[in-house]
C-alpha cells in the first residue's frame, strides 16, 4: 500500500464516527428510520455511507446521500472516492443540477436533495435506492422538507409489499438539529448520537457590538495574518456575493501592501452562484509559504471540510430568502444567523487540528438567535415546490405530510402563480395541464420554464435557450472596482437598450461567435467560465426541448420583440411601471422600487419593464431589467391583470 492509501486509512480510523462503526451497522440492519447525530467533523457523512455500503446494506440498491448545497455534493464524493481509491463516478459518484457523475456501478451517490426530488418525479418509489440518507437535516431547505414526507410515503409503499428486497431505510443526519421534532415526524424513531468530537474549536466572541461586520471581518483577517504561521488557512463568513467580492479584493490590495512584512496570501471568494469549477478552487492547497483565504457565504457553511482551514471568522449574519405572503413577494435580505449556524459556521475549523472561531457578535448576542433557522418552505415562494408536487402525483398539496406545514396562504398564492402560467386546472382536483406537465420536466423555476415553452410558438427557442441557460448561471461579466468605467466601455457595443437580457444575449452570442478566446473575455470582462457553463446548461435543456418534440427555431426579423414576450410570459407578475416622480411601483404589490445600478437601463427612465427579481438593501431594487411593452403583459396574462 502506498504511503497516501495508508494515512487515508489511518484518517478514518481515527475519526469519532469509527468507534462507533459496529454499532451504527447493527443498528441500521435492524431499523427502517434511525436519526444520527454527531458533532461537525465526526465522520458522518463521510463514513455513516461507506461502513453501509462495507456491510452489503446496498445489495438491493443505491445508497443516497442528499445535501442541501452542489459544492458539497460534489466535494464530498471527491473525498469519499479517494477513501475508497477510485475515481469519481465509479463505486462513488455525485449527481447535481446540470451534471451527473454517476455510472451503473455508482454505489454511494451524493446528491442535491434537489435532484432527489426531481428523481422522485419519475419514480415516487425511488426505487433504485436502498437506503436514502437526508444529510444536514437541520438546514431546512425546501427540497429537504418534501423529501421527508416524500420518502416516508415511499417507505410506507415499499414496505407494504413486505418483502426485505425493496424495503426502503431512510436515515436523518446532522450535527445540530431539534431532535425531538424530528423523531416524533418520523414515528418516534430511534436516535443515534455519536460521541466525541474530533478536535476541538477555541471560541472568541467581540466584547461589544460590531455596527461594521465586513470591515470587522476585515480588521480580524488581518490580526490573524500577522500572529499565526502561514499554513493555517482562513475561512470568513460573510453575506452576499457583491459584499464579498468587494472583501476579497480589499483583502488581496491590502496583503500587497504587506509583502514583505506578511507572508503573501491567495484569497478566493466562495458562493453559490458561481460556476462549480470557480467553487471547487478553494479546496487547492495554497503554495506553501501562502496563506489561503475563503471569504464565503453560508454555502459553506454546513458539510465541507476544506483542508488546511484552521480559522473561522462568524460575522454572524446571513442573505436569507424571505417571502411575504401577503404581498406574494421573495426578498433577498441579510439577517442574523441562528444558534445552529452558528454552531455549523465554527465546525468549518476543527477538523485536521484544533482551529478557533471569531464570532464577530458578543456572547450575550450570540444568546439572543433564534435556536433553529426557520424552514424554508415558511419563508420562501412555493410555486416550485408545488408543481413539482403536483408533477409527482401529490394534488392535494395543503395537506401533504409536512413536518411543518407551510401556511395555507403561500400554498393558494403558489397555486394561483401556477394558475397564472396556464399550469395547472382544477377538474375534480386540481391538477397539472398538459403545458403544467412539459413545464416540471425543466430543472428550473416555472416562470423560466414557460419562457422556454412559449418561445417554440415565437420561433426564438434558440434566442431564448440562451437567456434562461445565463440566468442559471452565475454573472457573465465582472466589474473589478479599479477598472470599472474601462469595464463598462469595452462592453458598450453589446449593449442594449432593451435591457440586461438582451444585453446578456448579444454577450453570449459574440462569445459563441468565435470570439470565446481568453483574450477577448479579458479585454471585455467577461467571464469564460461562467459563459461556458451557461453554455453547458443550454444543452441540457436543448436535449430537454428535443425530447418534447420542439424545433430550436430562430425568428430572422426583430427577434427582440419576440424574445422580450417570451420573457413577459413567464415574467408578467414581476411588472413595474415608471411613476411621475421618476420612481418605479410594482403592479402586483404596489412597492416603489428603482432599477439596480449594474443594469444596463440604470440611467434611463423606460415606462414599463419586467425584472428578475427584487433585492432590498439600502433601497428596493429591481436586478435584470427588460423594457417591455404594456400591452405584451396584457396579453400575456389577461385573467392576472383583470383581476388586480
Ligand atoms: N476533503 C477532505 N480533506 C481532508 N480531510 C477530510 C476531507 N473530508 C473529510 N475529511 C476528514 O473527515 C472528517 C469527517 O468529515 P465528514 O464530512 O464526514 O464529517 P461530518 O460529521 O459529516 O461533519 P459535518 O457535521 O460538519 O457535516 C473531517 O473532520 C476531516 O477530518
Ligand atoms: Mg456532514
Amino acid at each position: 500500500m502506498n504511503d497516501q492509501i495508508l494515512t487515508l486509512k489511518k484518517e478514518r480510523q481515527e475519526l469519532p464516527a469509527y468507534k462507533a462503526r459496529n454499532q451504527i451497522i447493527s443498528h441500521i440492519q435492524r431499523l427502517s428510520t434511525a436519526i444520527v447525530i454527531g458533532e461537525t467533523g465526526s465522520g458522518k457523512t463521510t463514513q455513516v455511507p461507506q461502513y453501509l455500503y462495507e456491510a452489503g446494506l446496498h445489495q438491493n440498491g443505491v445508497i443516497a446521500i442528499t445535501q442541501p448545497r452542489r459544492v458539497a455534493a460534489m466535494s464530498i464524493s471527491q473525498r469519499v472516492a479517494a477513501e475508497r481509491q477510485c475515481n469519481v463516478g465509479e463505486l462513488v459518484g455525485y449527481s447535481v443540477r446540470f451534471d451527473d457523475m454517476t455510472s451503473g456501478c455508482t454505489k454511494i451517490k451524493y446528491m442535491t436533495d434537489g435532484m432527489l426530488l426531481r428523481e422522485a418525479i419519475l419514480d415516487p418509489l425511488l426505487k433504485r435506492y436502498s437506503i436514502v440518507i437526508l444529510d444536514e437535516a437541520h438546514e431546512r431547505t425546501i427540497h429537504t422538507d418534501i423529501l421527508f414526507g416524500v420518502v416516508k410515503a415511499a417507505q410506507k409503499k415499499r414496505n407494504a409489499l413486505n418483502r426485505k428486497d425493496v424495503s426502503l431505510k431512510i436515515i436523518i443526519m446532522s450535527a445540530t438539529m431539534d431532535v425531538d421534532h424530528f423523531s416524533s415526524y418520523f414515528s418516534s424513531c430511534p436516535v443515534l448520537y455519536l460521541e466525541g468530537r474530533q478536535f476541538p474549536v477555541k471560541l472568541y466572541y467581540t466584547s461589544e457590538h460590531q455596527s461594521d461586520y465586513s470591515f470587522s471581518a476585515l480588521v480580524t483577517v488581518f490580526q490573524i495574518h500577522r500572529e499565526v504561521p502561514p499554513d493555517e488557512d482562513i475561512l470568513v463568513f460573510l453575506t452576499g456575493q457583491e459584499e464579498i467580492e468587494s472583501i476579497v479584493k480589499q483583502i488581496r490590495d491590502i496583503s500587497k501592501d504587506l509583502i514583505g512584512e506578511a507572508p503573501p496570501m491567495c484569497v478566493y471568494p466562495l458562493y453559490a452562484a458561481q460556476a462549480p469549477i470557480a467553487q471547487l478552487r478553494v479546496f487547492t492547497p495554497a503554495p506553501k509559504g501562502t496563506r489561503k483565504v475563503i471569504v464565503a457565504t453560508n454555502v459553506a457553511e454546513t458539510s465541507l471540510t476544506i483542508k488546511g482551514i484552521k480559522h473561522v471568522i462568524d460575522s454572524g449574519m446571513v442573505k436569507a430568502k424571505l417571502f411575504n405572503p401577503s404581498i406574494g413577494l421573495d426578498l433577498l435580505k441579510v439577517v442574523r444567523v441562528s444558534k445552529a449556524q452558528a454552531i455549523q459556521r465554527t465546525g468549518r475549523a476543527g477538523r485536521e487540528s484544533p482551529g478557533t472561531c471569531y464570532r464577530l457578535y458578543t456572547e450575550q448576542e450570540f444568546e439572543s438567535f433564534q435556536p433553529n433557522t426557520l424552514p424554508e418552505i415558511q419563508r420562501c415562494n412555493l410555486s416550485g415546490v408545488v408543481l413539482q408536487m403536483l408533477a409527482m402525483g401529490i394534488s392535494d398539496v395543503v395537506n401533504f405530510d409536512f413536518m411543518d406545514k407551510p401556511t395555507t396562504q403561500s400554498i393558494i398564492n403558489a397555486l394561483d402563480q401556477l394558475n397564472f402560467l396556464g399550469a395547472v386546472e382544477k377538474k375534480e382536483k386540481i391538477q397539472l395541464t398538459s403545458i403544467g406537465k412539459q413545464m416540471a420536466a425543466y430543472p428550473l423555476d416555472p416562470r423560466l420554464a414557460k419562457v422556454i415553452l412559449v418561445a417554440k410558438d415565437f420561433n426564438c427557442l434558440d434566442e431564448i435557450l440562451s437567456i434562461v441557460s445565463l440566468l442559471s448561471v452565475d454573472s457573465l461579466v465582472f466589474n473589478p472596482q479599479r477598472q470599472h468605467e474601462e469595464a463598462l466601455a469595452a462592453r458598450k457595443k453589446f449593449e442594449s437598450p432593451e435591457g440586461d437580457f438582451m444585453t446578456y444575449l448579444n454577450i453570449l452570442r459574440a462569445y459563441k461567435a468565435g470570439n470565446s478566446n481568453k483574450k477577448w473575455c479579458r479585454e471585455n470582462f467577461v467571464n469564460s467560465k461562467n459563459a461556458q457553463m451557461a453554455l453547458d446548461v443550454r444543452k441540457q435543456l436543448r436535449t430537454i426541448c428535443i425530447d418534447q418534440s420542439f424545433q430550436i427555431n430562430s425568428s430572422v426579423r426583430d427577434s427582440s420583440a419576440a424574445v422580450r414576450k417570451c420573457l413577459v410570459a413567464g415574467f408578467f407578475m414581476n411588472a413595474a411601471e415608471l411613476e411621475k416622480d421618476g420612481s418605479y411601483i410594482t403592479l402586483s404589490t404596489r412597492k416603489v422600487c428603482a432599477i439596480h445600478p449594474s443594469s444596463s437601463l440604470f440611467n434611463c427612465k423606460p415606462s414599463y419593464v419586467i425584472y428578475r427579481e427584487l433585492v432590498q438593501t439600502t433601497k428596493c431594487y429591481m436586478r435584470d431589467v427588460c423594457v417591455v411593452d404594456p400591452d405584451w403583459l396584457y396579453d400575456a396574462a389577461p385573467n392576472y391583470f383583470k383581476k388586480k
